[in-house]
C-alpha cells in the first residue's frame, strides 16, 4: 500500500516543516502551505501526527477529481462509497482551504456541494445520513479546488497539530503552538542553549522548547485524532506508536529554560499550562517587569514576542519596552548569542537598535508580522 499525504502548515513556513518530515525519515517535496509526502501505512500517518511540531495537519489525499465543475465534483463524490468512514455514523464536516477556481470563488458553496454528495451516497446506502457539525466534528474532509482538478483528502488530524492539549484556557494574543515551535527552529535552537523569553504571556515559546529539549512528542498530550476513525485503523498500532514516543522521551539536558511576564492573568495560566506539558521542573518562570527581575543565568538564547499595538497609534507605548530589549540582547547576554523577535510592527523592530541578519515575514493572528533573527557577537 503506497498513501499520498499533504502535510499543511502556515504558508512560509514550508522549509521547516520539510526538514522536519525529512528527520523523520521521509522524502518530502514542498508545495504551497505544506509538504508532500508517500508513505507506506497508516502507522507513518500516525507517526507524523504525533511527532510533527510545525505541521497544522495531515490530509490523507483520497482521489481527484480533474477539471472540477458543479456536476463533477457531486458525481465523483456521490461514486464513492463513504460507508467505511461512517460506521457509527459520526458527525462531519467539510473543510474547503483552497479554492481558485471561477465557479467556486465561495468556499463554502464547495463544501455545500460535497457535502449533499457525501449524504446523498449514505442515504441511498444505509437509509441514514449523518450530521454536520462545522465547530468539532468526529470525521472531516477536506477538497482543495483549483482550474485543474479538485482534490478530495480524508484530515487524518482533525484538530490543527498546534493543539497540543496543555493550554486550554486562552491568553491574550498567544502564539500558535506549531507556529512558536517552527520560529525556534528557524532561530536555530538546541537543547543546550540557555533560553530566555522576556515577555513570556502564555509560555508557548518556554513549553515547545521544553517538548524539543525533552524530546517529548509534541502529540502525547493529545485526545484526537481524524486517524483514529479511518477504516484501516488499528488501535494495537498507535498504542506502539505511543509507548514508542514515551520511551522516547529524555530527561532535560545542561539548558535552561526561563521566562518573564508581568500580567498576572498570563502568570496563572503559564504556570497552569507548564505543569499540564509535565515541564515544572524544566522551565523556571518569574512574576515580575523582565526589567525589574535578576536572571537566574546569563542566556545566550532569548526569543519573545512583545507586544506591538494592532491599534493605529498605539505602537509608540511599546518603545521604551523595545529598547529595554535591545538593551538585554547587547548586553545581557552571553556571546555568542541569538536574539528572535516576532512583532507585528516594523517601527517598533528599529527601536531594539540593532541590524537583523535574517527577516522573515510570518502571519501571527491573521496580522503580517516579521520574525527577526540576530547575531550577537
Ligand atoms: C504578545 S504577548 C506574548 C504571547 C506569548 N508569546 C504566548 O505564547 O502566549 C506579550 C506578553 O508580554 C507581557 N509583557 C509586556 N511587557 C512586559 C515586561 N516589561 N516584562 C514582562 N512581561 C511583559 C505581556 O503581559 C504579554 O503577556
Amino acid at each position: 500500500m503506497s498513501l499520498k499525504l499533504f502535510a499543511t502548515c502556515t504558508p512560509g513556513l514550508e522549509e521547516v516543516l520539510e526538514q522536519e518530515v525529512a528527520a523523520l525519515g521521509y522524502s518530502p517535496k514542498q508545495g504551497r502551505g505544506g509538504v508532500e509526502v508517500m508513505v507506506a501505512s497508516l502507522k507513518d500517518v500516525m507517526i507524523m501526527n504525533l511527532h510533527l511540531r510545525t505541521a497544522s495537519r495531515v490530509l490523507l489525499h483520497l482521489f481527484d477529481i480533474d477539471l472540477p465543475n458543479k456536476q463533477s465534483i457531486y458525481h465523483a463524490i456521490c461514486e464513492r462509497d463513504w460507508r467505511p468512514f461512517f460506521r457509527d455514523l459520526p458527525t462531519m464536516a467539510i473543510d474547503v482551504p483552497f479554492s481558485s477556481h471561477p465557479e467556486f470563488t465561495n468556499s463554502l458553496y464547495v463544501a455545500q456541494l460535497a457535502k449533499d454528495a457525501m449524504c446523498d451516497q449514505l442515504r441511498k446506502a444505509t437509509g441514514e445520513r449523518p450530521s454536520v457539525d462545522t465547530k468539532a466534528p468526529q470525521v472531516q474532509f477536506s477538497i482543495i479546488v483549483d482550474e485543474e482538478k479538485a482534490s478530495v483528502s480524508f484530515d487524518t488530524s482533525l484538530e490543527p497539530l498546534g493543539k497540543r492539549g496543555y493550554r486550554t484556557e486562552s491568553v491574550e494574543a498567544p502564539l500558535k503552538e506549531s507556529l512558536a515551535a517552527a520560529l525556534l527552529m528557524l532561530a536555530g535552537y538546541t537543547p543546550e542553549v540557555i533560553l530566555l523569553d522576556p515577555c513570556c504571556g502564555g509560555g508557548t515559546f518556554l513549553i515547545e522548547a521544553g517538548l524539543i529539549a525533552t524530546n517529548t512528542a509534541p502529540g502525547l498530550l493529545r485526545k484526537t485524532f481524524g486517524f483514529l476513525r479511518h477504516p484501516d485503523f488499528q488501535d494495537e498500532e498507535w498504542q506502539q506508536v505511543r509507548q514508542q514516543a514515551f520511551a522516547a522521551v529524555r530527561g532535560f539536558p545542561h539548558g535552561k529554560i526561563f521566562g518573564f511576564e508581568k500580567d498576572p492573568k498570563s502568570y496563572r495560566l503559564l504556570l497552569r499550562s507548564i505543569a499540564r506539558a509535565g515541564l515544572m521542573g524544566e522551565i523556571e518562570v518569574f512574576h515580575t517587569d523582565f526589567r525589574d527581575g535578576k536572571l537566574p543565568a546569563v542566556p545566550n538564547f532569548i526569543i519573545t514576542n512583545p507586544p506591538f499595538g494592532v491599534r493605529l497609534g498605539e505602537a509608540k507605548r511599546w518603545e521604551p519596552l523595545y529598547r529595554s530589549l535591545g538593551t538585554l540582547m547587547k548586553r545581557g547576554t552571553q556571546k555568542p548569542a541569538v536574539g528572535a523577535v516576532l512583532t507585528g510592527s516594523t517601527p517598533l523592530a528599529k527601536e531594539i537598535g540593532l541590524k537583523p541578519k535574517k527577516k522573515i515575514p510570518v502571519s501571527h493572528g491573521g496580522l503580517d508580522c516579521t520574525f527577526c533573527i540576530y547575531d550577537l557577537f
